[in-house]
Order: structure tokens, then C-alpha cells, then sequence
């Protein structure tokens, strides 16, 4: 589509910016809460980077109204949050831990006295332990059972207050390298396991979207995908057919089940053919089929696609291996995996056009757009973009300021973007850029931020932990004051 000229965003439109539990709160075992498998698995020597925990992170849990007061300041009109179900329920399940939950409650209060719309993730990574040392978490239907369970609690109590609500944050992403790549806990590396689990975590989004419609008749729920589109290298039919392959694998496979009930029929094949396919019980499939299982929106994370050619069986370049080891995210089949089904049909491999943050990602505005595009004619859905952003290392000047010019020019690329899809015709509820404060990373410490707000803490547990607005917050303001105009301005 082209336009002359673009459309303005909606009049709501929900300008945020999103954390998680486990990145921003500390607190890890504070007023009654329990542990979970980060909590664990971040302390087993060698895990993340320079051993960095969530055991403070940037102690969000203490300075919550001071956050808050700052989101204020900044305009904010939603916040993506997400619950340390372990805080609520220590055990999984069972007994409600009251000063828990009421951690949440007095969050969500502070943010509606400040005019924010709170934005609730249920899981955003941090199952309990317990339910992993007592069913082996994800890979048991009693851990679904647990999650509608946790799921009831929030709804009873927060149901009237909090409209949006994200069901499972990038399950795309925790499942396989929680079970494939063993990056993230419980560390396995077996792909039967890994495709059994998360259709384990398909029910349990089903449930907890049935019971929410149930409960909260007035809200919106959805999970929150990590959506990138895939891109053939060339115009070789091979490249576009090795393309059509990867967006099922790693695309297809969940939304069409979140968006459809139903599982795709080329990948079920094939992973039936490979002895890989999960066992779907006929009541699994009802329920995956229950219209009241359907998400009201979805949720979408966006930083980057991928580039994919035609299959390859000999060994790969150093280039192409140089590639796909840069990052566990990009999780690219590895040629010293086990089982790699993907090998014979698609490769990734980097895409010349495109520029790398200093991570490996690649930077890919346009993308954006041909993502929501995407989205939206298949799956026609409301969209809300639960997360975009630029990971980077920012320093604090003597000035004592963060001029961080290179996200500002990271953000206002995507939003125009994003303002391009609007005009498309693509539904979009709001953006929540990643992060709002700068965060833990589950894997990059405090070197790789995100936030508009810098907060002084680093890998070896020092600093004040202050909060300091980057050029990029006052940049932000500016944009939600004018509902986007000034993206435009001065480009
Ligand atoms: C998303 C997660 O996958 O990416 C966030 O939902 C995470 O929790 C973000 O922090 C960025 O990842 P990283 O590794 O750059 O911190």
C-alpha cells in the first residue's frame, strides 16, 4: 500500500513501555514468596552472564511509586507488567500468599491513581520451583491445571481493575530454549520433550483464556507472541519454498493454534513422520477448539525476522556458523544438535541489507510493518505491540545524563512503521516499548539496556540504583504528548 499522506493514531491509542517480573522487581524471597526456576537456575556458576541474579534487579518492588511517579511525568498512558505467579502462590498452588498478591494490587492502584493503564502479564518466564521439583513443571498437565488455578486468583481480585491481560509472554521463545537450546531452565536439550511441553503450555493459555472470558466479561486477554517474518535470501523458488518452511516452524506452529484452535497440518505431518509430534488428547482438542479459548488480541514482540535459503545438508560456512552462534534468541539450527529437523529445509542465514545492533540482531524497521501486515490478514485480530526496542550499552556522561541519540533513531524508525501499518488498515490497540526502566537481562546482565529510564546498578551489584531520565525519555514525552505528530517533525 502507498500513501499519500498518513493516517494520525488512534484516539486511545495505549503509548507504553513494558517490563517483566523477574528483570525489575528483586524482592525474590520477601514477604512470603517463593522461589522460582530463575531464582534457581540464575545461581547454578556459569548460567547467565557474570552470574548476574534477580535477587535485587533494580528493586523495583521497593520503588514502585517512585516508577510510577516518573511513568507520570513521562505521559505514559499503559504499563506492561507481568506477576511473579510465585509471589502470589509460593507453593504454584494452593495457598495465596495475601502480601503478595497485595503487591499487585497496590501497583495497579498507584498506576490507575497516575492515569496508566495497566497491562498484566501472567507468565512471563518464572514458573515456581515447586512445580517444576513436584510435576516437572511445563512438561505436566498438572502444571496447567496450576497456571488456571494462579490465573482464577488474579482474576477475582484484580478483574475489575485491570482490563488487558497477556496470557503467556513469547512462548516461542522460553519454550524452545528452555527444552532445546538448555540456555534457560530447566536446560533441556530434547526435542520431543520440548514440542510435548509446550503443547502442555497451549492448554494452559486455553484455560486461562476460557476462564478469563468467564470471569472478566469486560477485559481483553491475549498471549504475547514473538513474532518475526520470515524472509527467502533470493527469488529462487527453493529460498521461497525453504521460507514457507521456516514460518511454520517457527511462526505457524503457535499462532495458529492461539488464533485458530487447531494445530498447522504440513507441521503436524512432518513432526509425526519424525516420531516428534505431541500427544493431543480429544479433550485437548476441544478445548483448543472452544471458541471462549480464542484471544480478544495479540499480543506482539517485535525485534527482528530472519533471512532463510534453501536446505542445507553439507556442513555449513564459517560465515553461516559465525551467524547463527551469535545469539541463543536467533536459534538457528546448530549442526551439533542432536535432532535438527529444520536442516534439510531451511537455513538462516544473515540478510545483506539489513544493519546489526552490537548483540546481532538485525535492525528492520520495514519489517515491523510487513509483520503487522502479516498478523492482521491472517489471523485478523486487534493487534498490541507488547514489546520493541534496542538493546545497547549506555553510558553515563559526566554531565550526568544518557545521550542515547541511537535509540531514539532505533524507536522513531519502528513507530513510523507502525504508522505506515495503521494507515494500512492494521488494528492496533497500543506500543509498549522495551523496557521502561533499564532491567536485568536474562542472559546480558545490566550491559545490554533497554530502558528510557537508566537505573545505576551493574553486573557486580553496584550502584545506588538511581533513577535517571535518557534523552530518549524527554524524546518519548514529546511523542505521547502529540499522539506520534512529533515522529514526523524534524525527521
Ligand atoms: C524478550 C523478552 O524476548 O526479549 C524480554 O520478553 C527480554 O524479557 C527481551 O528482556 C530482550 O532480551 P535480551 O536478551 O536482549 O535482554
Amino acid at each position: 500500500m502507498y500513501h499519500q499522506q498518513l493516517d494520525g493514531f488512534p484516539k486511545d491509542f495505549l503509548w507504553g513501555a513494558a517490563s517483566a517480573a523477574y528483570q525489575v522487581e528483586g524482592a525474590w524471597n520477601e514477604d512470603g514468596k517463593g522461589p522460582s526456576i530463575w531464582d534457581h537456575f540464575a545461581k547454578i556458576p556459569g548460567k547467565t552472564f557474570e552470574g548476574t541474579n534477580g535477587d535485587v534487579a533494580v528493586d523495583h518492588y521497593h520503588r514502585y511509586k517512585e516508577d510510577v511517579a516518573l511513568m507520570k511525568e513521562m505521559g505514559m498512558k499503559a504499563y506492561r507488567f507481568s506477576v511473579a505467579w510465585s509471589r502470589v502462590l509460593p507453593d504454584g498452588e494452593g495457598e495465596v500468599n495475601e502480601a503478595g498478591l497485595a503487591f499487585y494490587e497496590a501497583l495497579v492502584d498507584e498506576l490507575l491513581a497516575n492515569g496508566v493503564e495497566p497491562v498484566l502479564t501472567l507468565f512471563h518466564w518464572d514458573l515456581p520451583q515447586a512445580l517444576q521439583d513436584r510435576y516437572g513443571g511445563w512438561e505436566s498437565r498438572k502444571t496447567a491445571d496450576a497456571f488456571e488455578t494462579y490465573c482464577r486468583v488474579l482474576y477475582e481480585r484484580l478483574g475489575k481493575k485491570v482490563k488487558y491481560w497477556v496470557t503467556m509472554n513469547e512462548q516461542n521463545v522460553f519454550i524452545p530454549l528452555g527444552y532445546r537450546w538448555a540456555a534457560h531452565p530447566p536446560a533441556v536439550t530434547d526435542l520431543k520433550r520440548m514440542y510435548a511441553a509446550n503443547h502442555i503450555v497451549n492448554l494452559a493459555n486455553a484455560k486461562a483464556i476460557k476462564l478469563f472470558h468467564q470471569l472478566v466479561p469486560e477485559g481483553m486477554i491475549g498471549p504475547s507472541f514473538g513474532y518475526g517474518p520470515i524472509y527467502p535470501l533470493t527469488a529462487d523458488p527453493n529460498d521461497v519454498l525453504a521460507a514457507e518452511n521456516a514460518e511454520a516452524f517457527n511462526n505457524e506452529w503457535w499462532l495458529s493454534v492461539y488464533c485458530t484452535g487447531k494445530y498447522p497440518r504440513f507441521l503436524v505431518k512432518q513432526l509425526t513422520e519424525l516420531g516428534l509430534a505431541p500427544e493431543i488428547l480429544p479433550e485437548d482438542r476441544s478445548l483448543l477448539e472452544d471458541a471462549a479459548a480464542r484471544p480478544d488480541f495479540l499480543g506482539v514482540n517485535y525485534y527482528h525476522g530472519g533471512t532463510v535459503k534453501t536446505n542445507r545438508i553439507a556442513a555449513p560456512s564459517d560465515e553461516e556458523k559465525e551467524f547463527s552462534e551469535t545469539d541463543p534468541y536467533l536459534m538457528q539450527p546448530k549442526d551439533d544438535q542432536a535432532q535438527s529437523p529444520e536442516v534439510p529445509m531451511f537455513n538462516g542465514v544473515a540478510n545483506p541489507y539489513l544493519e546489526k545492533t552490537a548483540w546481532g540482531w538485525e535492525i528492520d524497521p520495514v519489517g515491523f510493518r510487513v509483520a503487522l501486515r502479516r498478523l492482521q490478514s491472517r489471523y485478523d485480530l486487534p493487534l498490541f505491540i507488547t514489546e520493541n526496542g534496542l538493546g545497547a550499552v549506555d553510558e553515563l556522561t559526566e554531565d550526568g545524563k544518557i545521550h542515547d541519540a541511537y535509540r531514539v533513531e532505533y524507536l522513531r524508525a519502528h513507530l513510523l512503521e507502525l504508522q505506515k501499518a495503521v494507515t494500512d488498515g492494521v488494528e492496533i490497540l497500543g506500543y509498549c516499548a522495551w523496557s521502561y526502566t533499564d532491567l536485568l537481562s536474562w542472559l546480558n546482565g545490566y550491559k545490554k539496556r533497554y530502558g528510557f529510564v537508566y537505573v545505576d546498578r551493574n553486573e557486580q551489584e553496584e550502584g545506588q540504583l538511581t533513577r535517571i531520565k535518557k534523552d530518549s525519555f524527554y524524546w518519548y514525552q514529546q511523542v505521547i504528548a502529540t499522539n506520534g505528530v512529533s515522529l514526523v517533525e524534524n525527521v
